[in-house]
């Protein structure tokens, strides 16, 4: 098992000042954690990184972009591509996160070439998956994991790294996180389906994310089919922030012994 990764989403929240406080006061939270610094990524909207890349470099954090373009370069207005991300230090993106395949009507073909691009430009892709409450309700969540999955995942050469993020979209956001059952079913579903494809697979770290937070971060990451959390409004807050990267930390701790 490998240590678990934390990911702040801070999705399309935040002015400077705020950013600004928010970081001092997690760097200042989190300096006596052991944790390992790597391990936590933040990913702000695309106008703030240059700034909080400045901040993260002393301390050791990863930068992420929320998203990327499936072109290459171009004229593509509003667009923002993988080796651009690359170029200013992040070293994620995600892709897929069902907030862009709801409202920007992302197809898993789109997503694909998403990280495809990802791929291409050498940043670690996060493929985000996860069924919506209907679904789950129609008993289809297995199955819209596994079209998803397959149908979004671009082909990987053994020198590259992705990641997986399984966010049941009716988690996210609404304070209803997926039970401790639920989620442990369907990480070991994309688990087996990754290694299906490639058992190179076996490795690849699946994430939990939907309203996850300070109180019930540290009973999903002691999870061993869960290998980090992918954390939206919570990742705003220093305090709720802070307690996840403690229990991540000692996770890693045990994971490390
Ligand atoms: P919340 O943690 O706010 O539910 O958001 C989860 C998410 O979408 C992270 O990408």
């Amino acid at each position: 098992m490998t240590s678990k990764l934390t990911i702040a989403n801070w999705k399309m929240n935040g002015n400077l000042e705020q950013i600004r406080n928010l970081l001092s006061q997690l760097f200042q939270d989190t300096a006596q954690i052991a944790h390992s610094r790597e391990k936590v990524v933040i990913c702000p909207p695309y106008c703030y990184q240059s700034f909080v890349i400045g901040r993260l470099a002393e301390f050791g954090w990863q930068l992420g972009g929320q998203d990327c373009s499936r072109y290459t370069s171009g004229a593509y207005t509003g667009e923002i591509s993988a080796e651009m991300l690359k170029v200013i230090g992040c070293r994620y993106v995600l892709v897929g996160h069902s907030e862009r395949r709801q409202h920007h009507h992302e197809s898993n073909a789109l997503v694909r070439q998403k990280m495809q691009q990802a791929l291409k430009a050498g940043l670690t892709p996060v493929l985000c998956i996860g069924e919506t409450l209907q679904e789950r309700e129609a008993g289809l969540t297995l199955k819209i994991i596994e079209n998803q999955l397959y149908e979004s995942m671009a082909e990987v050469n053994t020198e590259q790294e992705f990641v997986v993020a399984y966010e049941p979209v009716w988690a996210i956001g609404t304070g209803r996180v997926a039970g401790i059952q639920d989620i442990t079913q369907v990480h070991q579903h994309i688990k087996s389906l990754l290694v299906q494809s490639n058992p190179l697979f076996e490795s690849i770290p699946v994430l939990y994310g939907g309203s996850v937070n300070g109180q019930n971060a540290r009973e999903i990451l002691s999870l061993g089919e869960v290998d980090g959390v992918l954390v939206g409004g919570a990742s705003l807050k220093a305090d709720e922030f802070t307690t996840i990267i403690a229990a991540a930390a000692q996770t890693n701790e045990k994971i490390n012994l």
